[in-house]
């Protein structure tokens, strides 16, 4: 018996190659479709309705066309939003990622934690409810940051970045007292990882949802069978434009050689 059937990971944009990236080695049999919504991109700027109204609906149009196995929606800001409204659309297992709060709290020694996410993630009620629950003897402070995603696209385009501008975007909690651990709450930013890391110093380390993840998409895929031969990995964009075609060298190093539009 072979399954041909992909996992589909789904993002406003690149963001979600940092999800992409532990799920290869968790599961290095799986064909992976990379679905981005660059007409939508960015979430982090949006409503909660516009994107309570937008997500379930393309995923459904992606369940249709790539007949998934298994969801992964790789954007904190879809997550923390949609989920529940995309359970209840689709009848197939769907991991979402959330901020990394818990393995924070397990790091600090401070007891002082930044969730940096989009200003979308850091307002919801999702993560009072993480802090609460996993972080409750901490101070949690959040900052929301559009410019951090924009240089996270713009640095898998290829382009070089402006000399200070990562530090700039999170200025306000390099200045935090006594901060230790930093929850990196946007897929988009383990892809400055060495960035943040210049702009926060030493004494500070990160978290993400990308291993977690990894580990649950090897958890609902345990025993399941994979094509004998696998079909190429695709990247789908809503909207194929110049950004596009500068992202084609990234995805390639990535595994997407092939790019089509939904
Ligand atoms: N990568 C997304 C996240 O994890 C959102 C980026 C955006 O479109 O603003 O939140």
């Amino acid at each position: 018996m072979t399954d041909p059937r992909p996992i589909l990971f789904f993002d406003s944009g690149v963001g979600g190659l940092s999800i992409v990236a532990p799920a290869r080695v968790a599961v290095p049999h799986a064909r992976f479709v990379y679905a981005a919504d660059s007409a939508g991109f960015p979430y982090g700027t949006k409503s909660e309705e516009e994107i309570a109204a937008r997500v379930p609906a393309l995923l459904g149009r992606l369940a249709e066309r790539y007949r998934p196995r298994l969801i992964v929606i790789a954007c904190n800001t879809a997550s923390t939003i949609a989920l529940p409204a995309v359970r209840a659309a689709l009848d197939l297992p769907i991991v979402g990622t959330v901020p990394a709060i818990k393995p924070a709290s397990a790091a600090s020694r401070t007891r002082v934690i930044g969730v940096l996410g989009t200003d979308a993630t850091v307002r919801q009620g999702y993560v009072d409810d993480l802090a609460a629950r996993f972080a409750g003897d901490c101070r949690v402070v959040r900052h929301g940051s559009a410019a951090l995603v924009e240089l996270a696209e713009a640095k898998l385009r290829g382009e070089s970045l402006a000399d200070g501008a990562v530090a700039a975007a999170v200025a306000p909690l390099v200045d935090v007292p006594d901060l230790d651990t930093v929850v990196l709450a946007c897929t988009h930013f383990p892809l400055l990882a060495d960035e943040l890391r210049a702009a926060f110093g030493a004494g500070v380390s990160f978290t993400d949802g990308g291993p977690g993840i990894a580990r649950r998409i090897a958890y609902l895929t345990e025993g399941q069978a994979w094509a004998a031969e696998r079909a190429p990995d695709v990247a789908v964009f809503t909207r194929v434009d110049d950004s596009v075609a500068a992202l084609t060298p990234a995805l390639a190093a990535r595994g997407f050689a092939a790019i089509e539009a939904l």
